[in-house]
C-alpha cells in the first residue's frame, strides 16, 4: 500500500492519472495483508478498498481475479472518463448494451469479483504457488524469491549457465520442459523483452531471463506440482545438454508472441 501511496503521490504532483492493472488485485491485496505492517487485521474487501480509492480507475483481464474463463473490463471514477471510453467502445467492440461479452459472463465476473475475496481461497490459491517454489528451491532450482501470488519464476540464466543471451536460454528451458515432461511455461526474458537498438543494431538484453511457471487457479492439485517440480529436476539433472535456440521469424512487435525458433 506504501507503494501504491507513493506513486499516486507522484502521479499527482504531475497531474497524471492513475490506472491499475487489476488482473491480481486479490491476490495483492492478500500479500498486503500478509506483509505490510497495520493491515494484518484488516479483512480483504477493505484492503481493496483503499487500494482502489488512490486510482482513477483500472484495467481488468477477468481470466484472473474475477475468476471467470474470459472477459475484461476498464472501469472508472470520473463519470466524463467512462463517457469518452464508451465512444471508443462502439467501434472496437459495439455499444455498450449489445457488444462485447454475453449476460452471462458478465454475471459470472460479478460474481467472482466477490469470491476471490474469500481469504480461505487466497491462502490456498497463493499456498499452492508457494509449495511449488519450496518443491524447486529443495532441489537446487534456482527460482525468484519470494514466489509471486499466480506463478514461480525459474532464473534460466543460472539453470542453463552454458547458454548466451543471444541462445535464449529462458526459451530453451520452456522448450525442454515441454519435451521432458508436457509442462507448459512461458519465456520472459531476452525474447520478450530484449530487442536490437535502432541505432547500432546490437542486441540489448534485459536484465533478467526467467521462466514463469503460472499455475490456474481451481485446476491443479498439488500432487501436479510434485510432476512439475520432478520434470524441472530433470531437466536440471541434463543441463549442460541442453541446447540453444535461434530465431528464424520474428514479428516487428511482441515478438514472443509469434516467434520461430530453431535449435543452434
Ligand atoms: C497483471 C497482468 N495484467 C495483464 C495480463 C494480461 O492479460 P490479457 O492476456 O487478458 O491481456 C496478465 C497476464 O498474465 C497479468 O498478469
Amino acid at each position: 500500500m506504501e507503494n501504491i501511496k507513493g506513486v499516486k503521490g507522484i502521479a499527482d504532483k504531475y497531474n497524471i492519472p492513475v490506472f491499475f492493472d487489476a488482473a491480481r488485485f486479490a491476490e495483492n491485496a492478500y500479500f498486503i495483508k500478509q506483509l505490510e505492517p497495520g493491515f494484518e487485521d484488516k479483512a480483504i474487501g477493505d484492503i481493496v478498498k483503499e487500494m482502489f480509492s488512490y486510482g482513477d480507475g483500472c484495467t481488468m483481464s477477468a481470466k484472473k481475479d474475477a475468476l471467470v474463463n474470459i472477459g475484461g473490463f476498464l472501469a472508472f471514477r470520473k463519470k466524463e472518463d467512462y463517457e469518452k471510453a464508451l465512444e471508443w467502445q462502439i467501434p472496437f467492440e459495439g455499444f455498450a448494451t449489445y457488444g462485447g461479452l454475453a449476460g452471462r459472463d458478465l454475471e459470472a465476473i460479478a460474481r467472482g469479483l466477490r469470491e476471490v475475496l474469500d481469504e480461505y481461497y487466497l491462502e490456498d490459491r497463493i499456498g499452492q504457488v508457494r509449495y511449488l517454489g519450496s518443491l524447486l528451491s529443495a532441489c537446487g532450482v534456482p527460482i525468484v524469491k519470494p514466489t509471486g501470488g499466480h506463478g514461480v519464476y525459474v532464473d534460466a540464466k543460472s539453470l542453463l549457465p552454458h547458454l548466451p543471451r543471444n541462445q535464449f536460454p529462458a526459451q530453451a528451458l520452456t522448450v525442454e520442459l515441454y519435451l521432458e515432461g508436457g509442462v507448459r511455461g512461458v519465456e520472459l526474458g531476452g525474447c520478450a523483452f530484449g530487442h536490437k537498438d535502432p541505432e547500432t543494431g546490437e542486441d540489448v538484453w534485459p536484465e533478467l531471463e526467467l521462466v514463469r511457471l503460472t499455475i490456474p487457479r481451481r485446476v491443479y492439485t498439488d500432487r501436479h506440482m510434485d510432476y512439475v517440480a520432478r520434470t524441472l529436476r530433470a531437466v536440471k539433472e541434463r543441463a549442460s545438454s541442453v541446447r540453444g535456440l535461434k530465431i528464424v521469424h520474428e514479428a516487428p512487435v511482441l515478438r514472443h508472441f509469434t516467434a520461430k525458433f530453431e535449435r543452434v
